[in-house]
């Protein structure tokens, strides 16, 4: 993946902090090729927020049981609290700073938005990323598939029933059988 991008167009992101043994990292965050050198112990989560400013993916439990920290791994759910930035190498990395595309919601977006699925919004960007992989993989779940796909992130506010049918008016809206309000 990486021997096909544009290294023109490559984001280079200074070293912070103490000299240190790196590695260089090549990735794609949200579609931009990404270039850093980084301690090989650096977390994904700090690497996004850091040294890239993409503070959407937020922090709670810090060991993979809250899902607030989810973001994209080659189209599929991570939490980038426990996942070494360098694995992200060569792969492509989507934030919820990445979902929206020329100033228009997601329709995932527009489907939390419509439903009200969010209250404090903490668990929201991993709430759609997780969504997100979920219907590239099965544009029609059930509700108990949609309940068990998004299990590993939980939401203090909601209860959860106005989730479910964001996730249900998002498939909607992409399969075409909905316009958007
Ligand atoms: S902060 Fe990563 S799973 Fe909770
Ligand atoms: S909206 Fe508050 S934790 Fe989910």
């Amino acid at each position: 993946m990486i021997d096909r991008l544009d290294t023109r167009e490559t984001e280079s992101v200074p070293a912070t902090g103490e000299a240190a043994t790196t590695i260089r990292l090549e990735t794609v965050v949200n579609g931009r090729p990404v270039s850093a050198e980084i301690e090989p112990r650096t977390l994904l989560l700090d690497f996004l927020r850091d040294r890239l400013g993409l503070t959407g993916a937020k922090r709670s439990c810090d060991v993979q049981v809250c899902g607030v920290c989810t973001v994209l791994l080659d189209g599929k759910p991570v939490s980038a609290c426990s996942t070494l930035a360098y694995e992200a190498h060569g792969r492509e990395v989507l934030t919820i700073e990445g979902l929206a595309r020329f100033g228009e919601l997601h329709p995932i977006q527009q489907a939390f938005m419509e439903r009200t699925a969010i209250q404090c919004g903490f668990c929201t960007p991993g709430m759609i990323l997780t969504t997100k992989a979920l219907l590239d993989e099965n544009p029609r779940p059930t509700r108990e598939e949609i309940a068990a796909y998004l299990g590993g992130n939980l939401c203090r506010c909601t209860g959860y029933w106005m989730i479910i049918e964001a996730v249900e008016h998002a498939a909607r809206l992409m399969a075409g059988e909905e316009d958007r309000s």
